[in-house]
């Protein structure tokens, strides 16, 4: 049995009764899902191996993936890591409590070997949320904790979507209402020289990390190719198509990336392609996908369409998804884990997503979707 809990974010202390029994449980050991401002994670004790095992069984997460430790005021970093340098410090600041992983080199035995995954070093974050912030100061130790979904799957943004994966597998969730970000945080880590490195985009874009270090040089890590196959994925549609592929490498040097990356992530049931528009020309993309629509219902598919809500109305599939208004990838990123689950719900088997510029949160938007669709991006032909 999994106990459920509901907290509300207003009434959110250590000494509220749901934080205080949900923090026992904790140190008792056993799993607990609980929100953060990007999705909802699946907490341990960071320091007792035998309760990050139990979060690794019931995710069904590789062991080479490393969990991310959050903590509740940034004093806790003192024995956790290495002092950070400047460049980390000043993200600190201007980001925390908030949707950013900061990568340090860990200090031997603070955590875990289990969370670091055997790394010298580990991802650290506070997040901005009421409750996450109130049960790790009632648990009283830092909580590793990865998304709390079952591995593979969309993250929740609800505690609804951790029951769906969880439930019965950990010892409860506390249910605190829909998360805001909506995709997890950015991981980044601070390289000699002042130089920010994104291993993940999240919830803090590559412009606001810029604009808070003046001067810092921010590149981002190469996304894993796992999966990906544009061309196969343009040779399989009807209607005729252009292979897309990820953006190419910010550095020259093969570089580390959060070793997560590598893993096919965040997928629907139903076969997911992501698809662009010719520049200047998203009517062109709307026909395209109706004819694509068009002949995958003949086939038998159960069809979907995930699009900007101005051009909802024109998509001819059985279940249209509405992300929000076009040219506003934050509102994309809170609706995106919600709308996969709900294809799954509705029993789609072929989805068709608008792409979106990948400019502030749309990077990380774009990231997920790529993940999702295996790599499947393509260009709409008129
Ligand atoms: O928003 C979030 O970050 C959510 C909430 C629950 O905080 N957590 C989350 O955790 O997304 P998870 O486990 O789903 O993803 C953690 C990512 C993985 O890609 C992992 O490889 C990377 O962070 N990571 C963790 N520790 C790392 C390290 N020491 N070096 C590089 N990457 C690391
Ligand atoms: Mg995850």
């Amino acid at each position: 049995m999994t106990k459920l809990w509901q907290v509300n974010a207003a009434e959110a202390t250590p000494e509220h009764p749901a934080v205080r029994a949900a923090a026992e449980m904790l140190r008792r050991g056993e799993p607990v899902a609980f929100p953060t401002e990007t999705v909802y994670g699946l907490g341990a004790d960071a320091g007792d191996t035998a309760a990050v095992e139990r979060v690794f069984a019931a995710k069904g997460r590789p062991a080479d993936n490393p969990l991310i430790v959050h903590i509740a005021d940034p004093s806790q970093l003192d024995g956790l890591t290495a002092p950070p340098d400047d460049t980390a410090r000043a993200l600190m600041a201007a980001f925390w409590p908030g949707p950013l992983t900061v990568v340090l080199p860990v200090v031997p035995g603070a955590v875990s070997p289990r969370v670091t995954a055997g790394l010298a070093t580990v991802g650290v974050r506070m997040p901005d949320h009421p409750v996450a912030l109130a049960l790790i100061a009632a648990a009283g130790c830092p909580l590793a904790a990865p998304s709390a979904n079952r591995s593979g799957r969309p993250s929740p943004t609800r505690a609804a979507h951790v029951l769906d994966d969880l439930a019965g597998r950990i010892g409860g969730v506390v249910d605190g209402g829909s998360t805001g970000v909506g995709v997890e945080s950015t991981v980044v880590e601070c390289r000699p020289g002042g130089r920010i490195h994104i291993l993940r985009p999240g919830g803090v874009s590559a412009e606001a990390l810029r604009l808070a270090v003046p001067g810092a040089e921010v590149t981002s890590a190469r996304e894993s190719a796992a999966g990906a196959d544009p061309q196969a994925a343009a040779a399989g549609l009807a209607a005729r198509a252009v292979p897309v592929a990820a953006e190419a490498d910010a550095e020259a040097e093969g570089t580390p990336k959060a070793p997560g990356m590598k893993y096919t992530h965040y997928a629907p049931k139903g076969h997911l392609t992501v698809v662009t528009a010719e520049p200047g020309d998203p009517s062109g993309r709307t026909a395209w996908i109706n004819r694509e629509l068009v002949r995958r219902k003949a086939e038998g598919e159960r069809t979907g369409v995930l699009a900007a809500e101005e051009r909802a109305a024109a998509y001819a599939a059985d279940t249209v998804i509405a992300y929000g208004p076009e040219g506003d990838p934050a509102a994309y990123a809170r609706g995106l884990y919600d709308a996969l689950r709900a294809f799954d719900e509705a029993g789609t088997t072929f989805i068709l997503a608008e792409a979106v510029d990948e400019a502030g949160l749309g990077a990380a938007v774009m990231n997920r979707l790529r993940k999702a669709a295996g790599g499947r991006v393509v260009r709409a032909v008129p």
